[in-house]
């Protein structure tokens, strides 16, 4: 199975948790490129695709949703699953999941996911826009959910 894994980043964050959801799915015997939206990856010629972005300022990143909205087509005929990284989802609540995940909706309308995996993301001021320098570094990427929800995936990818 050929899996292709895009995702937009504006600080670094989300491009880790993509590489490590190929790595994952790698070593589940997929064949996997995980490639920056900003590259121009083509989902043609791929049997799955799992395709990601964060939250900024309460919305989610204008580019993955960009980049399913352009290969919609292409998309709606393999299993899709989208993943997300906020501030919000460090705490794993019922309502940070609904007010995160509804966040995606407009991009689930156009293709509907196989699963939806929200995280945790990770911020450094030092990377970060300067209104948010005097803010301290954190990292809430739960990399063994993350591993797990990849894991997952495959099968769900497999069985579709
Ligand atoms: C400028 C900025 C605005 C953000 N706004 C939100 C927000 O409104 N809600 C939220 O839950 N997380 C917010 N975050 C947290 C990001 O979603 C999180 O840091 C994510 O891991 C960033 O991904 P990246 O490193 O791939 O750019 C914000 C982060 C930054 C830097």
């Amino acid at each position: 199975m050929k899996v292709l894994v895009a995702y937009a980043t504006r600080y670094g964050s989300t491009g880790e948790v993509a590489e490590k959801i190929g790595e994952v799915m790698r070593a589940k015997g997929a064949e996997v490129d995980v490639a920056n939206i900003k590259d121009k990856p083509d989902p043609r010629g791929y049997d799955a695709a799992v395709v990601g972005g964060a939250i900024y300022i309460m919305m989610f990143n204008g580019k993955t949703k960009g980049f399913v909205a352009r290969h919609r087509k292409t998309l709606k005929d393999m299993p899709v699953a989208y993943f997300c990284l906020s501030g919000t989802m460090k705490d794993d609540t019922p309502e940070n999941r609904e007010k995160i995940g509804s966040k995606l909706n407009p991009m689930k309308k156009k293709v509907a996911p196989v699963d939806v995996g929200l995280f945790g993301g990770a911020f450094d001021p030092s990377k970060g826009p300067k209104m948010m320098a005097s803010e301290s570094a954190s990292d809430d990427r739960d990399w063994d959910a993350i591993s797990a929800w990849a894991e997952e995936l495959i099968s769900k990818f497999k069985v579709k």
